[in-house]
This record gives C-alpha cells, structure tokens and sequence, in this order.
C-alpha cells in the first residue's frame, strides 16, 4: 500500500504538482525521458488502460488464420473462427503458462502446447487433454479451462485494439474526434485499407515517448534530421515546407498533422492515387473532410499512446504514391522499444498500384528507407542523453528541462478549420505535444488520486 506521499517509488504528490506546472510552461523534465519510476507508472497506468492496437481485421482472412501479437508484455493471439469472428485471446497455455503459439502467422484448426500437448479450438475451447480421465478424472472440468480472452478487444474500421482494463471506456469514446482524421484514409475507399505483407518489426534503444511525439507533432524536426533527402532532392528545399498545413490538438492525448504543400508547389493530383478512385473519395467522406482532403500531401499523427500513422504522397521511379503505415511503439523498457510497421493500401485500388504504392513505402519508410533511419538514430540519441546524473536529477538543479514551447502564446486556433480539434495554421507549434503530455499526467495523476 502506499504511503501518503508516496505514490510510488519516490514519485510523490509534490513532484506530480511541479511536474504539472512545468508542463503548463512547456516544459518537460529531461529526468522523465528515461526514468524507470515513471515507467513502472505508465506501464501499469497508461498501457494497463488505454486502447492498444493489435492488428488489422485483413491480415485474418480464413477460418483458422492466426496471428500472434503482444499487448505490452502479454503474449496475444488472434485467430479466426468458424464462424468468421476474429478471437483475441492471452497467448499462454491455461494449463500452466507456457507460451502457446510462438509462430507469427499461421493457419490451425488447433493449437496444441508445446508443454503438456492439451489442444484448444479457435474459440479458446480446451478440446483436448492428454490422459485425461485417466490422470485428472471427473476432477477436470474442460470449460473451466479455456483461454482467457482479453478483457476488452474492439474494433474500428478494420482496426482491431485490445484493452487490459474491463473498465476502460468504449473504443468509440477513446478515439474520439480522431476517428474524423483517420476516416480520411480508412473510410475513404470502398472496403476500406488492407494490409500488404506482415508487420515488420525492429528494436531501437529509446524511450516510447520520442517516437510517439514524434509523429504526433514534430514536424519541426523534418528539414534537419531528414537534410540527406533534400540533398537527394526527394524533399523540397524550403526549411519551412514541413510547416505548411494545420496541427490538431484532440482529446485523450491524440494529435495529428494535416500537411499541405508550400508556396510554388501544387499538392499532387489526387494525391497520387489513381484518378478514377476519387468519385468513390466523394461518395465516402464528408463535405468538410473533402475540404481538407483536397489540400492534403501527408497526414501523420498518433493515437495517444503508442499508435502511429503516417499518409503520405511520395515519389519512387519518377511515381508518386500514397500509402498508409500504421505502426506501434511498443515498450520493452524504460530506454527500448520494439517497432511493429504495417503497410496498407486502399482494397479498391488496381493491383499493379499497390505493389508500386509498396515499393515506395520500402524506400522511404521501410526499416531501411530513405527517411526511416535518421529518426531512429535521433530518439536514440536523446534517450542516450537523458541517461546521466545532471538529466536525471529531479530536484532540477541544472534546469534540465526539455523545450515545447513553440508557438505558446504566438498562434491563436484557426476558426474556420472545418475538422473537429483545436487546429492551429501551421505544422510548426508544440500544441499538440503539450496536450498529449497533459494526458499523459492525468493519466498517471488519476492513479495518484486512486490511491489517496
Ligand atoms: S503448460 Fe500447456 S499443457 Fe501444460
Ligand atoms: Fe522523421
């Protein structure tokens, strides 16, 4: 139990007070970047109860297909059944632990332990038990003995999320005016997105948090630590060309970044789609989110707290191609994470532009693309740098405190943005970032409260 101050581990009710007032300056203490405190605390009061994406409803297309995900540190397994309903179950053996299903991907009637061989069916059912009657007699009760499912699973557009906590609010609540922003691409085509290909996944030695602001509200960074692709002449010149465009600060953490083009440049013609998909565009979305759409080059965002995406138009081979990649930062500790990369593509697309749409994510965004290695090397750095004695102190004494005060008190909202949010005119502001990290105390705050 914890003591009247002591939330945990030494992270008290005073501390929380002047972390929050250091955040309403915009500013973050560099001690939280990779403190393991703070991410015992995340990892019970933010992963153990906000909304994780799993994977997507098209990676599953027969009865029997698999595949097997990780919800923070629980192993997950999401199979299809008979009947065609995807089941979300805790991928350990009910039995005594044993990590059920330890393949990616898959097709199975059943699954069988590696342990002690009981088998389960597609619904979790406990179907099989060697020496059953003969070793645990009327004892066993098979029903008693399913797999656990996960206590929540959800799903929006083809987007399937879990959640560890049984009273957690709707998927629907949690997303929120978000849905408006992802619907841009995951509601725009007929059938919706599909994934190509499995998730690619790869570690990197940093904290979650860099790569999820990241996408959620750093394009500041983009003509510095991406120079080598305007020196390639893949981006544009102009150090302000990421600010163009508008940034949504949205409930419950999330952000997104609605980017145009700059002056002398045209957004591509339908934003390197193919033409004839855009009277389908016309029929699925919205008057306003055509508005918006029409100007549109990149949509990139996160889905607080770990989900990612990124809508761009790039060029490949003298092409331009707009793809979608959904990713999750998952934590693997308080300086690692362990990237999952999903590419989808509008189903109504020919097939010939996806495969090309494919190509062009590889080269760019891919693990080992033109864009997607300079940021990994950055959040590494920092997580590096926020390791030592004088980053870490939290007393503060060498005012080590990160900067997010761009744009504070300079960049009043657009009014007329026709999307739902608080929409600031340009890229180039820490709005979101800040809300997002108002979230995230909350979130950790509330436990406080809890424990009071
Ligand atoms: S742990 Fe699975 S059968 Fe024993
Ligand atoms: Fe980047």
């Amino acid at each position: 139990m914890a003591g009247r101050h002591n939330v945990r581990n030494g992270i008290d009710k005073e501390l929380l007070a002047e972390i929050k007032q250091k955040l309403e300056q915009g500013l973050f203490p560099q001690w939280m970047v990779t403190d393991p405190d703070i991410y015992d605390l995340e990892v019970d009061k933010i992963f153990g109860r906000t909304w994780q994406y799993l994977g997507h409803e098209s990676e599953l297309k027969e009865a029997g297909d698999y595949v097997t995900r990780w919800l923070m540190d629980d192993p997950v397994l999401l199979v299809k059944n008979k009947k065609g309903e995807i089941n979300v179950f805790l991928n350990s053996c009910s039995h005594r632990g044993t990590h059920l299903c330890t393949a990616d991907v898959g097709n199975r009637k059943t699954f069988t332990c590696p342990f002690h061989g009981w088998s389960f069916n597609t619904d979790g059912e406990l179907i099989g038990v060697v020496a059953g009657d003969k070793v645990f007699g009327e004892r066993l009760n098979k029903q008693d003995w399913n797999l656990h499912k996960i206590p929540r699973v959800d799903t929006y557009r083809g987007m399937i999320f879990g959640n560890l906590d049984p009273n957690a609010m709707p998927l629907e609540d949690y997303l929120g005016d978000l849905k408006w922003y992802i619907d841009l691409f995951l509601a725009r085509s007929d059938g919706g997105m599909e994934v190509i290909g499995a998730p690619q996944r790869w570690v990197v030695n940093t904290n979650w948090k860099m790569s999820t602001e990241n996408f959620g509200g750093d394009p500041y960074h983009v003509a510095t630590t991406h120079k080598s692709t305007v020196e390639l002449g893949i981006s544009p010149k102009d150090p302000f060309y990421a600010s163009y465009g508008h940034q949504v600060k949205l409930n419950h953490g999330h952000c997104v970044n609605v980017s145009t083009t700059g002056p002398g440049f045209s957004v591509p013609s339908y934003q390197g789609l193919p033409e004839e998909m855009w009277p389908m565009f016309e029929r699925n979305l919205s008057k306003e989110q055509l508005e918006v759409y029409k100007q549109t080059v990149v949509i990139v965002g996160t889905c607080f707290p770990n989900l990612s995406f990124h809508c761009p138009v790039h060029g490949n081979e003298g092409h331009l191609h707009n793809y979608l990649t959904l990713r999750i930062w998952r934590p693997i500790g308080p300086d690692k994470i362990e990237i999952w990369a999903w590419f989808l593509i509008d189903k109504a697309a020919p097939e010939e532009y996806k495969m090309q749409s494919y190509k062009g994510y590889v080269a760019s965004f891919g693990p080992s693309g033109t864009l997607e290695a300079d940021d990994t090397e950055i959040w590494t750095r920092v997580a590096k740098a926020s390791k030592g004695k004088m980053a870490r102190n939290r007393e503060m004494k060498y005012n080590n405190v990160l900067n997010y005060m761009m744009g504070m008190d300079k960049i009043e909202p657009d009014e007329s943005w026709p999307g739902p949010g608080i929409a600031y005119p340009t890229c180039f502001v820490d709005y979101a970032l800040r809300g997002m990290h108002e979230y995230w105390l909350e979130l950790l705050t509330k436990e406080y409260e809890d424990e009071q």
